[in-house]
């Protein structure tokens, strides 16, 4: 097939990509988002002949508009702007998990710092309040009294930008110090891993350890489920395990689960040196199948 990817950056993550395309005979055209100009009908982006475009965009605006404007040209391309809208949002992202009636921590969002602190004191210390756009665990905050909740309140208002005028204010799940991270391709999980830490956040970009994970047969019903919430694609389900004694430890499922968000455009590396599963393998066979899907003119999403 021949391949386009959409990227400002090439990580880890894309090499391991590109590599296991290129073993295949795979044709590869990388597009640089960043040296491109996307008109209504048309892009400087060599994208005509390309059967399928993989959007690699680090960048969450970059990757919504290209994905957008590739979608709007015809070019099959995952994930799907409909996709990435959901997942680059914790406000919507949260709205689909409810509304598929999964698992999710209670969430309220406001719009000024008098009714965020309202959210807050209604849900209690320790609390989390989260910016709608973000990853990586960043300008996330647990916060234990009211006097924190003000100042905070009030820095994000006085000197954030317009999406930290949304206040995202989150249940503290009491979980065993650690989360679970799946990636899944149109809800077909292709490997999982614990993510821990004594940090509250887990995230293996803040450092959390990490480590293989079996999916247990309600987190495979989960991880599909919420797949199928934000429109399918290749995805990184997150859950965190509830009612589990915090020194729990070892590769199995506690058997009930939240799930706190489900991203878009998910970095494989640490799930791939986490586990045995072999991920850009995992990831290029479903690729040529959506590539081969597309060529019969059936739709890439699912
Ligand atoms: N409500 C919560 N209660 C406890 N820990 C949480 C909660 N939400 C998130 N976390 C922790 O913070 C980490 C980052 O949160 P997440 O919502 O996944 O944001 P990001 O998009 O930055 O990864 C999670 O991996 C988890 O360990
Ligand atoms: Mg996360």
């Amino acid at each position: 097939m021949h391949v386009g990817i959409l990227y400002s950056r090439i990580r880890k993550d894309e090499k391991l990509l590109l590599n296991e395309l290129r073993e295949r005979g795979h044709e590869v055209e990388k597009i640089d988002v960043r040296k491109e100009r996307f008109g209504l009908e048309s892009t400087t982006a060599n994208v005509g002949d390309l059967d399928l475009v993989v959007d690699r965009c680090l960048s969450t605006s970059r990757s919504l508009y290209a994905t957008k404007f590739l979608d709007s040209y015809g070019v099959p391309v995952v994930n799907s702007p409909e996709t990435g809208d959901v997942c680059a949002d914790k406000a919507k992202n949260s709205l689909a998990l409810a509304e598929a009636n999964i698992p999710t921590p209670a969430t309220e969002v406001a719009f000024t710092k008098e009714a965020a602190l309202e959210a807050i004191e209604s849900f209690g210390y320790p609390c989390v309040l989260k910016p709608v756009v973000g990853s990586w665990g960043r300008l996330m905050a647990k916060i234990d009294t009211r006097d924190a909740a003000e100042a905070i309140l009030e820095h994000k208002e006085t000197l954030g930008h317009y999406e930290h005028k949304v206040f995202y204010v989150q249940e503290f799940v009491d979980k065993p110090g650690r989360d679970i991270r799946a990636l899944a391709v149109d809800g077909e999980p292709i490997a999982a891993m614990t993510r821990s830490s004594d940090h509250w956040l887990t995230n293996a970009a803040k450092g959390g350890e990490t480590a293989s994970f079996e999916l247990d047969d309600r987190a495979l019903e989960l991880v599909e489920r919420a797949s199928d919430a934000v429109g399918g694609g290749m995805l990184g389900v997150d859950l965190m395990e509830v009612g589990v004694e915090p020194e729990a430890d070892g590769g199995e499922g506690s058997g009930e689960y939240t799930v706190h968000e489900v991203n878009h455009t998910v970095e494989f590396k640490a799930l791939d040196s986490a586990t045995d599963v072999d991920v850009p393998a995992k990831v290029v066979d479903w690729l040529e199948a959506k590539a081969a899907a597309a060529a019969d003119g059936e739709e890439v999403a699912p």
